[in-house]
């Protein structure tokens, strides 16, 4: 009796526990989207001018005040995508890992089997995220170096609007942000399509088809909106 109902029960633990890890990877993922939503709104403020933009972004610091502190709001959402960052990268490595060793196993002699181009983009691309979002911390946030010559390190420092229009005005650095595009486009057509079915959004036909549009529709906006603020600066619609 025993011995029939452990390996059941051990299969019903590992889905169980696969099926947690996906639903960490889709309410993480959801925080994300409503984030990069956001902050591709804010970023479309640059249209307005420097007054408008500076005086947003000093708005993101003093939003809340007296109740919050200064940059309070700042730092909630900062620990909000800390956390989701775990939480998402967390259960990507476990399933990653768990995938690769059940593909071991079963096909011990035939190898490069199975990995459909989609997860294998999903965690390549993931991973380019990854550094990408590093070297934007880097570049907007901690750093704030002074790519471009024409600029001085203090003008940067006063106005997160020449620090902008002063980095898009390089070629190259437009190229890396559109590449970081690309790869989020495509990561956010698949796991915004992949949270739904998670979730049991696309039981039915219908349901099913709504999911795979909103997923291009939202990849597309989010692609599109960040894209627009770097190639306006570039062609000298904005300067
Ligand atoms: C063309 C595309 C983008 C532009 C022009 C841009 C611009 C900026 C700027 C100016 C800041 C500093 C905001 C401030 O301190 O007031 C910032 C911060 C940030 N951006 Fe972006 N961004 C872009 C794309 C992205 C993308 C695709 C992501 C995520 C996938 C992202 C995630 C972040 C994060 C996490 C911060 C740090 C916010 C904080 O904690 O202060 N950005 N970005």
């Amino acid at each position: 009796m025993a011995t029939t109902t452990a390996p059941a029960r051990r299969g019903t633990t590992a889905r169980g526990t696969t099926v947690f890890l996906k639903f960490i990877m889709a309410t993480t993922g959801i925080v994300f989207i409503g984030y990069v939503l956001l902050h591709m709104y804010g970023n479309l403020k640059i249209f307005g001018g420097q007054e408008a933009f500076d005086h947003y972004a000093e708005g993101l610091r003093t939003f809340g005040e007296p109740l919050l502190p200064y940059g309070g709001l700042l730092w909630i959402v900062r620990i909000l995508l800390i956390a989701s960052i775990i939480g998402h990268l967390y259960a990507a490595f476990t399933l990653w890992s768990r995938a690769n060793s059940a593909r071991s196993q079963r096909y011990a002699v035939k190898k490069a089997v199975g990995v459909s181009l989609s997860s294998r983009t999903m965690r390549w691309g993931g991973v380019a995220l990854l550094i990408f979002i590093v070297w934007h911390l880097f570049h907007f946030t901690i750093g704030k170096p002074a790519v471009n010559s024409s600029v001085s390190a203090s003008e940067v420092a006063a106005s997160p609007y020449v620090m902008v229009v002063a980095s898009f005005q390089l070629w190259w650095m437009t190229l890396i942000y559109l590449a970081a595009l690309v790869a989020l486009g495509f990561h956010l057509m698949h796991g915004v399509f992949s949270a739904q079915q998670t979730l049991g959004w696309t039981q039915s036909p219908a349901a099913y088809t709504r999911a795979r549009v909103s997923a291009q529709a939202i990849a597309a906006i989010v692609v599109i909106g960040f894209a627009l603020p770097p190639l306006a600066i570039l062609f000298g619609i904005v300067e």
